[in-house]
């Protein structure tokens, strides 16, 4: 067993191994989340929620809320913007069955930061202490903080901002090295992410396990985030997008590309987690359609397919499309199979970038609250 297959304690919560997929606004529902589970990941999120849409009781939000029996570990996250509605919204969330939550202190879309939520608290230190200490008070689940370099590449603030959440008492900080204003683009800073974890660990009142996030795509990537950041665990984002496999890869510490025929089993069994969640119509067949483009990249000529895919109408169809796609390869072709590409190619440089989606639809119902 490598480093990230041993088991991890995030305050009163057990994980089986070290390798976490992030909450992904628009993306980490059940079905995702199933999936990576199976594929190894050691614990899940659902995607971000808004304290403001908590305190309103908001439909959409308590939907976000489910759990599938098959979990048997689920965080859950919410972001702010005030010390009174992130306390109010952890206390609800105190009540419901997740193992830990986390206040998302990174969130870069314009919208969220305009209601002074998810990466604005990083200009705002004393709101932001406030936060986390009235979350702290609020619930004796593990709790846990996400957060970004800094607002602005040229003011960083990593090592502030890693103290002040760390002696407010919480069980564990995620560090993703990029500052706001760099929102998905640039490389990933591995050495801001080791200062935010040596302030953490310098400041922490209590055991606290530190994350680091950021261009991990397969195992090397893992393996250099451990190596610079000496992070307890890493947290899977982009690079679990139509490639759960990289659980797996991370934990048994080598390439996990599989062949058509395994591809082909679990994007099945994706589809059918969702038609089960979601129910067979269109809507349903809508929703598949980024995990199904994201899936399909690493084999050969899929435009065709590609095409056909994103515009299905239904499951069955898109059923269709992807059996007759993988009927035209050897069932033991393996995807990324002579690639060069090697670990960019779940890189930022696809066409389908899914910030943008996130941009677009997924501001989880932040705004002010009148
Ligand atoms: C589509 C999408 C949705 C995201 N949603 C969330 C979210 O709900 N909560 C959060 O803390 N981060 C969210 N993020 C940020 C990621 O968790 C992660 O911090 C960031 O993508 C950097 O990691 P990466 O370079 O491995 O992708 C999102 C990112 C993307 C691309």
């Amino acid at each position: 067993m490598n480093f990230f297959g041993k088991p991890l304690q995030i305050g009163t919560t057990s994980l089986r191994n070290r390798v976490i997929l992030a909450p992904l606004a628009g993306v980490s529902d059940i079905p995702f989340r199933r999936i990576c589970r199976e594929l190894g990941a050691g614990l899940t999120y659902v995607e971000m929620l808004s304290s403001i849409a908590v305190y309103r009781r908001n439909k959409r939000t308590l939907d976000m809320l489910a759990r599938h029996s098959d979990e048997d570990v689920l965080g859950v996250q919410v972001t702010g913007p005030t010390p009174d509605l992130v306390e109010n919204a952890v206390e609800f969330l105190d009540r419901q069955p997740f193992d830990t939550i986390d206040i998302n202190i990174g969130c870069p879309v314009r919208k969220v930061v305009a209601s002074g939520s998810g990466s604005a608290m990083l200009r705002d230190p004393d709101r932001l202490t406030e936060t986390v200490r009235r979350a702290r008070n609020a619930t004796s689940k593990p709790l846990s903080a996400k957060f970004r370099l800094g607002f602005f590449r040229k003011h960083i603030n990593v090592g502030d901002t890693a103290e002040r959440i760390a002696r407010e008492g919480v069980d564990m900080v995620t560090v993703h090295g990029r500052s706001r204003d760099e929102k998905y683009d640039t490389p990933v800073d591995l050495k801001g992410i080791q200062t935010g974890i040596q302030h953490a660990r310098e400041s922490a009142v209590r055991p606290i396990v530190a994350v680091g996030n950021g261009d991990i795509t397969g195992i090397r990537s893992a393996l250099r985030m451990r190596e610079i950041t000496s992070c307890d665990a890493v947290m899977i984002s982009r690079g679990a997008l139509g490639n759960p496999w990289i659980f797996k890869e991370i934990l048994d510490g080598q390439p996990a590309d599989p062949t058509m025929e395994e591809w082909l089993d679990v994007v099945m069994r994706h589809l059918s987690y969702h038609e089960e969640h979601y129910g067979d119509n269109q809507l349903s067949a809508v929703l598949t359609r980024k995990h199904l483009l994201w899936y399909i990249k690493g084999f050969p000529c899929n435009k065709d397919h590609g095409a056909r895919l994103s515009h299905s109408s239904s499951l069955d169809e898109s059923r269709g499309i992807l059996r007759d796609y993988a009927s035209a390869w050897p069932r033991d072709l393996r995807r990324f199979e002579g690639s060069l590409i090697s670990e960019s190619r779940f890189g930022t440089s696809s066409k389908y970038d899914p910030k943008n989606d996130m941009d677009r639809s997924h501001d989880r119902g932040v705004g002010t609250l009148t």
